[in-house]
Order: C-alpha cells, then sequence, then structure tokens
C-alpha cells in the first residue's frame, strides 16, 4: 500500500455530517473527502456514480467542483475534487455566511443575485441532477477582485431508483426547476432576520 495518500490534522479543512475535507499533500487545488460515519457511504457512491455520468455526457462543471477519481488514504478510501480556492488562494468560504450577514448580503448584493441566476442556467444547460441544495453546500467563490461566482460542492445526483430525469432532458429540466424553487425558499426561511433575502430571491426570479 505505498500509493497511500498520507492525512493529517494539518491538511484538515471542514466537515459536514458525512465527511471531512482535506486538502490534497500533493495538490494545492485539490481536495480529499473521506466519509467518518455510518450513512456516508451510500450518498458518496451516489453522488460519485452521478459525477461518472455528467464525465461520461462531458459536461463543462461550470456548476459544480470537478471529480478527479478515488484514493487510497490512511484515513480510508477518499474521493478527490477541485478545492476551491478565491484568487488570493483562501478557500472559498460558504454562500450561507453571506446570507446570514446582512453587511456581507449588502456588500456582495448585486453579485449574488448574478451569481445566482448563473448558477440556476449553469445546470440548466448541463441538465445537472442535485438533491436539495443547501446554502452551506454553496461556496461564493472570488475569481478576482471583480469577479465572483457560485459553485456547488455537495449533494450532486439522483437519489431515484429510476432515475428517468438522468435521460431524459424534459423531466432533468422540471427537476432542476423544483429543487431550485425549494433552495430559494429554504434561504428566505433560514434568513428570516435578514431583510435583504426576500429582495434579492425576487430579483433572482425576475
Ligand atoms: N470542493 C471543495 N472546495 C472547498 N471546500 C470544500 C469542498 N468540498 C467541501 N469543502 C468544505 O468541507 C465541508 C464538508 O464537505 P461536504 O459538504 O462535502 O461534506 P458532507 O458531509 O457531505 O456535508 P453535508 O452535511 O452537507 O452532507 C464543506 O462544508 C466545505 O466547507
Ligand atoms: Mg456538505
Amino acid at each position: 500500500m505505498n500509493n497511500t495518500i498520507q492525512l493529517s490534522i494539518e491538511d484538515y479543512i471542514s466537515r459536514g455530517l458525512h465527511r471531512k475535507c482535506y486538502r490534497h499533500p500533493n495538490d494545492p487545488n485539490k481536495c480529499i473527502k473521506v466519509n467518518y460515519n455510518v450513512g456516508a457511504e451510500d450518498e458518496t457512491n451516489r453522488e460519485i456514480s452521478y459525477y461518472k455520468h455528467l464525465i461520461r455526457r462531458n459536461v463543462s462543471f461550470d456548476a459544480i467542483a470537478k471529480y478527479y477519481g478515488p484514493v487510497s488514504t490512511n484515513y480510508g478510501k477518499g474521493h478527490v475534487f477541485q478545492l476551491i480556492r478565491d484568487y488570493t488562494g483562501e478557500i472559498a468560504i460558504p454562500l450561507e455566511k453571506y446570507l446570514a450577514d446582512t453587511k456581507l448580503t449588502k456588500q456582495y448584493y448585486d453579485d449574488l443575485v448574478t451569481s445566482l441566476r448563473n448558477l440556476k442556467s449553469a445546470l440548466l444547460k448541463d441538465r445537472i441532477i442535485t438533491m436539495t441544495i443547501k446554502s452551506k453546500n454553496i461556496l461564493f467563490q472570488h475569481l478576482s477582485a471583480d469577479n465572483r461566482r457560485l459553485i456547488i460542492i455537495d449533494n450532486i445526483g439522483n437519489s431515484t431508483l429510476i432515475p428517468i430525469a438522468n435521460y431524459i432532458p424534459f423531466f432533468a429540466k422540471a427537476k432542476i426547476e423544483r429543487t431550485w424553487q425549494r433552495f430559494l425558499t429554504s434561504i428566505i426561511k433560514e434568513n428570516s432576520n435578514n431583510k435583504l433575502i426576500t429582495r434579492l430571491v425576487d430579483e433572482v426570479n425576475q
């Protein structure tokens, strides 16, 4: 097992409910996600098999982080993804933070509206199906001092047993629309003390 990647506490970035995310020790633009609890495996396998489907379809990965394949690590099996960094080198911060803080919402208001619209268009263009879209699983990436975008890093794929939406564009688009509207409703609800969010969502929908 000499090609096992040795991860350490210094490589640790963050974790969600299922996976821990580490910097790739040999590539500053990649990260490695490792499952750390029971139940994580099903979700990870679903996401990876959907990523393989998207790679076969040759989509452009404007809306979601790229996937590079499995690796073996000292913490168990891992999966390598594109690590989303700002142009400053900092790891990009979730949209959740920008919506929870009125000052940040105000500062980036126009960019948030535009990048939310662009994210939806990119999902529709490539017909990318996601599970529930959550603002904690979308990063607001600063590409330069005045260019920003949103990119989804988690919960990609379709949980349906017979994923008709993976193959029939009409069903894919309908599913993306539904998931997107639920996402917009959720950000209003989660940020009820931020008065700017309702207006922001209205503008996104215009
Ligand atoms: N591609 C990435 N680029 C930068 N940071 C990332 C990336 N992927 C994950 N992270 C960071 O690691 C955290 C955990 O990763 P992820 O959301 O994939 O885990 P999870 O357990 O599947 O989450 P959830 O609880 O939403 O199911 C993220 O919230 C984010 O802070
Ligand atoms: Mg997550």
